[in-house]
């Protein structure tokens, strides 16, 4: 099985990977980590230093890699499915899995955990929501793309391990 978790900044990705990768027994891997892993640098390096479209193209380069791996559970960057005709990549070769809570829930995290991500570290919280908001809603063309879309509030580990557990992987 093949899964690629994705959703906006603050979603629930690394959480959720981390305990479906346990639940399903699947290797898990990390795409920001594997990026600078690859780099030696951070990701807010990477964007400063390199610039956005450097660290998509990486992003996209490492994808075409990992798609060829199979068992996998991909936790991918909240742009990647947005860039590189990504989505339809991933959804060509295993199962997409949206994770979309509320926005609020999402921008209560990222108030306490922005400094981290080179796209929000310089906002206050007020531009912090706005650009959430905004973003989220150019992005969402691309994240409902995905074969199963889910309010990760709705799930436990037990509960979403069975709902993909009866999703048909594509073969
Ligand atoms: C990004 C999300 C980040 C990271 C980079 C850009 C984005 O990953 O890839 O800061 O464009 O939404 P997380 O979603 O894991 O924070």
């Amino acid at each position: 099985m093949k899964i690629f978790l994705i959703g906006f900044m603050g979603s629930g990705k690394s959480y959720w990977a981390r305990h479906l990768s346990e639940s399903l027994d699947l290797p898990l891997l990390d795409m920001d980590e594997e990026i600078e892993k690859k780099t030696g640098l951070n990701i807010t390096e990477i964007f400063s230093k390199k610039g956005e479209m450097y660290f998509r193209t990486l992003e996209h380069e490492l994808l075409k890699g990992f798609i060829r791996r199979d068992p996998l559970l991909l936790s991918c960057g909240g742009g990647l499915p947005c860039f590189n005709d990504n989505m339809s990549l991933m959804n060509e070769h295993g199962l997409t899995i949206w994770l979309d809570p509320p926005v609020e829930i999402m921008v209560e995290r990222l108030k306490r955990k922005k400094y981290k991500r080179p796209l929000l570290k310089d906002l206050d919280d007020e531009q912090l929501t706005e650009y959430v908001t905004k973003k989220l809603s150019e992005r969402t063309a691309f994240y409902s793309q995905a074969q199963l879309i889910i309010n990760p509030l709705d799930y436990s580990v037990e509960s979403l391990t069975q709902k993909i557990l009866s999703c048909k992987e594509p073969t």
